[in-house]
């Protein structure tokens, strides 16, 4: 493609979207194998729609690497630094879909649209939910005025700080509660119900140190019976922020609270979320540890990532 023709990069990464399985009625048994032009071959309508393809991982998004967030970050700055790439389409697998989309639009916030997307269904599947979503993942990215990093799937975009997978095995497995989606995209056509990202970019150079310097955090929920030193070992292990998942709103196991204190004393950065599967920590005055801002734990441990990146 000449270089100044105004065209969409598709990204592909793997996840089930790419998935291929055995038979058409195995939903769970695949492998992620599906190219990024093999994808594209699959929807007949993209035929027209000017797009380059890179496949930049073939993986299960469990597996997810910070050193794949820093491929990704460093290409798409670069790419959506040219004039004449419209917008970027990422395929990524549904796991961890929410923690690279967090990622990236708290480092980039960009001004072009760079949509997720990916599928519940292998691409063999009887009940392929691919090649729908990609083809709205490009309405999405060739829509005028787009901008930021979106999450489209199942017919609903969501803010890419907001989203959360939902549910482990339905089709329709995301959601971006309380505030909901930003647009819906239904028979090709996009209906826009709040306004598109605006955030403040952290900007690229923040991953571009070594992963193997990038701090290291982990979170941990706490339950019924927690042991204390799970975080105990976290400290002396050389960790240098944990997130505390909480019960209801943000409350700890008296053994995690004191472990907590401990480990602030030691100098961990510490964030506070709930495992709650919606809503947030309210009444952030009178806690110990820091409430998070995000929505989900998963979500909270990339803003703790990236703050400690920050300093
Ligand atoms: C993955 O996250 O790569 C596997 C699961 C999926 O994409 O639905």
């Amino acid at each position: 493609m000449a270089n100044s023709t105004p065209h969409l990069l598709l990204i592909a990464t793997g996840g089930t979207i790419a998935g291929r399985a055995a038979s058409a009625q195995d939903n769970v048994a695949y492998r992620a194998e599906l190219g990024a032009a093999e994808l594209v071959a699959a929807v007949p309508a993209l035929a027209g729609v000017p797009m380059r393809t890179v496949q930049l991982a073939q993986m299960d998004s469990k597996d997810m690497s910070h050193a794949i967030w820093q491929a990704l970050t460093l290409t798409l700055a670069a790419e959506l630094a040219r004039e004449d790439v419209a917008g970027v389409v990422i395929t990524h697998g549904t796991d961890t879909l929410e923690e690279t989309a967090y990622f990236l639009q708290r480092v980039l916030a960009p001004a072009k649209p760079v949509v997720l997307t990916a599928a519940m269904r292998p691409a063999t599947s009887l009940q392929a939910d691919g090649p729908q979503n990609l083809l709205d993942a490009v309405t999405v990215a060739r829509t005028p005025g787009a901008r930021g990093v979106l999450a489209v799937l199942g017919g609903q975009v969501h803010a890419g700080d907001e989203v959360r997978k939902a549910d482990s095995y339905c089709l329709q497995a995301f959601d971006s509660a309380p505030a909901g989606p930003l647009a819906l995209v239904e028979e090709g056509r996009l209906t826009q119900l709040r306004p598109w990202p605006q955030g403040k970019a952290l900007g690229e150079a923040l991953c571009q140190r070594p992963v193997a310097d990038w701090p290291r955090v982990a979170w941990l929920t706490s339950h019924a019976g927690f042991d204390a030193s799970l975080l105990d070992a976290a400290v002396a292990a050389g960790f240098h922020g944990v997130v505390l998942a909480g019960t209801g709103n943000g409350t700890l196991h008296a053994a995690l609270e004191s472990a907590a204190a401990r480990a602030m004393q030691a100098g961990m950065v510490l964030r506070l979320s709930t495992r709650c599967a919606s809503g947030r920590v309210v009444g952030e005055a009178a806690r110990a540890v820091p409430v998070s801002t995000t929505h989900s734990p998963a979500q909270a441990r990339v803003a703790l990532l990236l703050e400690l990146l920050a300093r």
